[in-house]
């Protein structure tokens, strides 16, 4: 399975020697580094490497704006940055997202590697070319496919990672893990949180997102198996956001895929004891949010899903452990029971 990555990407255990053989392949005329001040101070100290410009922003999903992207295309420009120039972007998804958004559309296209420095972009952001920022309240609205030059990914930098940013990239493991490799969900589901060994665990993980990927570009089918977890998470994301004890998207992601199991149960889709597997190691290792939202106030939310058409709400809902069905319709009483 770990053999199925991106051609792109380097499973790294030497993060500079990765970095050197593909600034030596590409021969750039100009390298600058985009980085926020956690990454600079936890992440840059581990590249040994000599930069024209190191680009710095404000670490936090509210800065994935254009003004944060004019930034960058000034720097750019100030530097002399053209279409044989590097970007370098160190840092978790809003860098990896952002950085390479605004390196694609520079001068229409300048080339940048991405280095993820959390679980989350390593195992997730790392695949699949989706680059962009939010824009009018509105995620990820502004944006491009492009695939980097590489992806070089080094668990070295999770060590820095504080505990619940971690757990926050191991939900989107769990649910790799549940829609495409029964053998990855043995392995976590017989494993402490404490015990993962990340070096097993995150190239296989990588490696389910891109065959799905793969086998579906531009997510006109197969590829929506990886929004499972995402339609109830992505409307308790919004509903927390309002309040002032956001959820991290892993967090949201996690209470998603407990309740969309309970849904596929329901609509007969899933298997009781499946479920109850599922949803007790889930629970297990993360803590339920105060203040859930009542079915009124979620139900806004999930209206508002991207993936919804005339008929109604679309869920991507497990089938078994390992496999999952897209596209499938429920009905509001049967939602209104379960969310309740
Ligand atoms: N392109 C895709 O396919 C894709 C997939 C999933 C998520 N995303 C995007 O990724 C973003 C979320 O990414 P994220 O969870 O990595 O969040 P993030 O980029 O905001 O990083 C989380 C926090 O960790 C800090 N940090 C990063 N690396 C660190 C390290 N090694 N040590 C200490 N602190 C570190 C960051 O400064 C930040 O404060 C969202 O904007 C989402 O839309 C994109
Ligand atoms: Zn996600």
């Amino acid at each position: 399975m770990s053999n199925n990555l991106p051609s792109y990407l380097d499973i790294s255990k030497d993060i500079n020697s990765n970095l050197s053989d593909a600034i030596e392949t590409m021969h750039p005329d100009k390298i600058a580094i985009l980085v926020d001040e956690n990454t600079k101070k936890y992440c840059l100290p581990h590249l040994h490497l000599s930069v024209d410009a190191q680009i710095e922003i404000q670490s936090g999903e509210q800065h994935k704006t254009l003004d944060t992207c004019s930034h960058i295309w000034k720097q750019l420009t100030a530097i002399g940055c053209t279409r044989k120039s590097l970007l370098i972007n160190l840092g978790g998804g809003v860098i990896g997202d952002m950085g390479g958004f605004a390196a694609s559309t520079y001068k229409r296209g300048m080339p940048f590697i991405n280095i993820p420095t959390t679980l989350l972009s390593q195992v997730d952001a790392s695949v699949g070319g989706k680059l962009g920022i939010d824009f009018e309240g509105f995620k990820n609205h502004i944006g491009v496919f492009q695939d980097p030059v590489r992806v070089i990914v080094n668990s070295e930098f999770l060590a820095s990672l504080p505990e619940r940013e971690l757990k926050s990239g191991f939900a989107e493991i769990i649910k790799h893990a549940l829609i495409r490799s029964e053998e990855q969900w043995e392995y976590l589901n017989g494993h402490s949180f404490e015990e993962m060994d990340w070096n097993e665990i995150i190239p296989k993980s990588i490696a389910i997102k891109n065959e799905v990927v793969e086998a579906d570009p531009r997510e006109g089918g197969i590829r929506k198996i990886l929004n499972y977890g995402h339609t109830v998470g992505h409307a308790l994301e919004s509903h927390f956001l309002d309040s002032n004890t956001p959820l991290l998207h892993g967090e949201a992601i996690a209470w998603g895929m407990i309740l969309e199991n309970d849904i596929a149960v329901e609509a007969d889709i899933l298997e009781k004891r499946a479920r109850d597997e599922i949803n007790s190691f889930i629970r297990s290792n993360y803590e339920l949010p105060h203040n859930l939202p009542n079915y009124e106030s979620l139900n806004d939310h999930l209206l508002q899903d991207k993936k919804n058409d005339a008929l109604g709400i679309r869920f991507s809902l497990l089938k078994k452990i390992g496999a999952c069905a897209h596209d499938v319709l429920v009905e509001e009483a049967l939602l209104k029971k379960i969310l309740k």
